[in-house]
């Protein structure tokens, strides 16, 4: 039974364009990877990781979750961030969220969705928390960006209190994490400025 022919005739395509500009790149590619950028995302699919960055396969490790949060006791991102870290080398780790996050706005929001509402738990709790400081007369839209930013900040921070990121820069390894913004409407990232590095 062929399944989904499409995607694989875009994917011959792919390889084969590929292989047209730069015949070793496969080969390349199979000996070994070397990113210098983790990318930690939503699973959002408007929010390619590889393509708004510009950035060619081997170039960026990536890990995605609903509204890119960072757990600690989330052994799935701990070990991507792990292995980049101590094996990869990388030397950026940028948490990426984008504005009208849909995991973001169910934590703001009072209606349930299933279970993923116990993985957007922390993000509820943090908007209790620092909900009063909002500025006045925001609409719900605009409420619900501020908490995707604030929601980026939060996963940088927790980021630098993971032991692999406390001990790469106890060790003096040269790593920077980062706190960006996508905008769905026009495609740009935005430095919110959170930006730790061992030093801080
Ligand atoms: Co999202």
């Amino acid at each position: 039974m062929k399944t989904l022919p499409g995607l694989f005739e875009n994917n011959r395509r792919w390889a084969r364009e590929m292989t047209r500009d730069d015949p070793d790149f496969f080969r390349r590619l199979a000996a070994q990877q070397s990113p210098r950028y983790l990318w930690i995302g939503c699973s959002d699919s408007r929010v390619p990781a590889n393509e708004i960055v510009g950035l060619a396969p081997g170039e960026l490790f990536v890990h995605r979750n609903v509204a890119n949060r960072v757990g600690h006791t989330d052994f799935n991102c701990l070990s991507v961030l792990q292995y980049a870290v101590d094996v990869l080398r990388v030397e950026h780790v940028i948490v990426c969220g984008h504005y009208g996050c849909g995991g973001v706005a169910a934590a703001l929001s009072e209606q349930r969705h299933g279970l993923v509402d116990n993985w957007i738990e922390p993000i509820r709790a943090h908007y209790a928390r620092c909900r009063e400081a909002f500025p006045e007369g925001l609409t719900p839209a605009e409420r619900i960006d501020r908490m995707c930013e604030l929601n980026v900040a939060e996963q940088v921070r927790n980021v630098c209190r993971t032991t692999v990121v406390r001990d790469a820069w106890a060790r003096g390894q040269r790593l920077v994490v980062h706190g960006w913004i996508y905008s769905l409407r026009d495609g740009l990232l935005h430095d919110l400025g959170v930006s730790r590095s061992g030093a801080g």
